[in-house]
């Protein structure tokens, strides 16, 4: 089968979150089952950009709204990442140096997926499948049925795979303009609560919709920021796929952004050496349990309430933990742990920012992750931490509660908990830090974590199986 997969995202070309991880591997692994699999991003000024050759494979003219713009496809040359990459280049609009957080965000997303709709348009043959991974290719399913000069790619069955649906892309009916001619009486697929809900109308107009864990496909029918009744109507068509992990990039053993690499032969030392950089770096003492964490510092991942719950902690463990948080995101929570790197030194540092080689070498260095998330579609931290032999202490919602077993349970490896609160948290750390003492229990948990299989090996024929359904 062809499957053309458009995102945002895709690692390693421009990655702010596990939708890039996901992007970046889930074609290569398709192309290794026997499928033909293309992804179409947007073109920023990244590193990866810079690195690379490129050929240019088309280019065209559209408009968004009044503005005619020009657009070119760009392909990387030496396919690089095992799949062909394409990427399309809006001058003024996409080719920035962060992937979100403009102003005119709305309009660069639109654009880019009208670019796409209108490039594929004069392709001469026909892909299998379109999938659209989250908000920002949302209008893609409506603009392929609905628009009048699209009308040729009606047929075309597309997916949508919802990564997170915190992120809506909601706009108003004013920005209805920037959609190319389009059957006003699908007015309703288009909208949500009075406004062009870009989310909501790829739900309704992909031919099938996935999600990336069984849990959070059911969460998101009860909690799903004013989505749930959508999602009630629609459950027909809506189907969890657990994501998988990329073991070519998250392995102990052949990590090229590890000096110390290790497997399940000889876990303990391995770590050490990973640990005793971390201990050196942000001078944290190494013979305490060192607990992480790592991701986006926002409600979602309720990291508000990490600062307060990690100098609990340290207090009632009288210092026997320490902490190293990597992450950036809401500028209060960011503040709050700035403040504690003072007067918590030898126990607690913080690195505000994103630093993919840092985060590798904390996923092997680390004893325990912490992951409270409020809202957890699927999270991959805590499934790269089990790869390296790392404890993950999650709270039980979405992803973290279908992939983590709590060590109370014979086949347990992980801590788990049922509130995002501080208390919650310290609760489960003393547990840890109780466990940590214990080294056979330790090490008899880090086998069995790394020997979980998590590659998208085995998940790529669910997958297969959606497409099929559709063809
Ligand atoms: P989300 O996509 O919601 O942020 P995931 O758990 O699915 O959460 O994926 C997060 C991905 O982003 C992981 O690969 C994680 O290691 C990475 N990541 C998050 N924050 C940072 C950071 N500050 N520096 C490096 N990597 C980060
Ligand atoms: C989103 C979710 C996260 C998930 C990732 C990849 O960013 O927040 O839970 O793991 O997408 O699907």
């Amino acid at each position: 089968m062809e499957i053309i997969h458009v995102s945002a995202e895709c690692y390693p070309v421009a990655k702010a979150g596990g939708l890039g991880d996901v992007v970046g591997a889930l074609p290569k692994y398709q192309v290794k089952a026997g499928h033909i699999a293309k992804v179409v991003m947007p073109m920023y000024r990244t590193k990866f950009l810079y690195d690379n050759e490129w050929t240019v494979d088309f280019k065209g003219q559209t408009n968004l709204g009044n503005w005619v713009f020009d657009y070119t496809v760009i392909k990387e040359s030496s396919n690089k990442l095992g799949y062909d990459l394409y990427l399309i280049d809006i001058n003024g609009l996409l080719d920035r140096q962060k992937i979100y957080g403009y102003d005119d965000d709305a309009e660069r997303f639109t654009a880019f997926q009208i670019a796409f709709v209108n490039w594929m348009v004069h392709w001469e043959h026909e892909p299998d499948i379109v999938h659209c991974h989250d908000y920002h290719t949302g209008l893609i399913p409506f603009m392929m049925q609905y628009c009048y000069d699209y009308n040729r790619l009606r047929h075309i069955p597309s997916v949508l795979t919802i990564h997170n649906a915190q992120y809506q892309g909601w706009m108003g009916w004013d920005k209805s303009r920037y959609i190319p001619r389009w059957d006003l009486w699908k007015r309703g697929m288009l909208d949500w609560n009075d406004t062009i809900n870009p989310l909501a109308s790829g739900i309704k107009c992909a031919s099938k919709v996935t999600t990336v864990s069984w849990s959070y496909m059911d969460e998101l029918r009860t909690n799903s920021n004013g989505l749930e009744k959508l999602f009630e109507y629609e459950r027909g068509k809506c189907v969890g796929i657990l994501n998988g992990i990329d073991n070519e990039v998250w392995n102990p053993a052949t990590d090229k952004y590890l000096t110390h690499h290790y497997s399940t032969k000889d876990i303990a030392a391995g770590k050490q050496k990973n640990k005793k950089i971390l201990c050196e770096k942000f001078g944290l003492d190494i013979g305490k349990p060192l607990f992480i964490f790592i991701g986006r510092l926002v409600g979602e991942k309720a990291a508000d309430v990490l600062p307060y719950a990690i100098r609990q902690a340290i207090e009632q463990t009288n210092g026997e933990a320490c902490f190293l948080v990597l992450g950036s995101g809401e500028t209060n929570v960011e503040w709050e742990f700035q403040q504690m790197a003072e007067p918590y030194r030898g126990v607690f540092n913080v690195v505000i920012g994103y630093d993919e080689t840092l985060s590798h070498i904390m996923y092997a260095g680390a004893d325990f992750l912490l992951m409270p998330s409020r809202v957890e579609p699927c999270g991959l931290n805590q499934m790269y931490s089990m790869r390296y032999g790392t404890v993950p202490m999650v709270r039980s919602t979405g992803g973290l509660q279908d992939t983590v077993v709590d060590m109370g349970d014979p086949d347990g490896f992980g801590i788990r908990f049922n509130h995002a609160s501080a208390d919650d948290i310290t609760y489960s750390i003393n547990r840890a830090v109780s466990v940590y003492q214990d080294s056979m229990q330790m090490e008899k948990m880090r086998k069995k974590m790394m020997e979980i299989d998590h590659s998208w090996e085995s998940t790529v024929d669910e997958y297969t199986n959606v497409y099929k359904s559709l063809k």
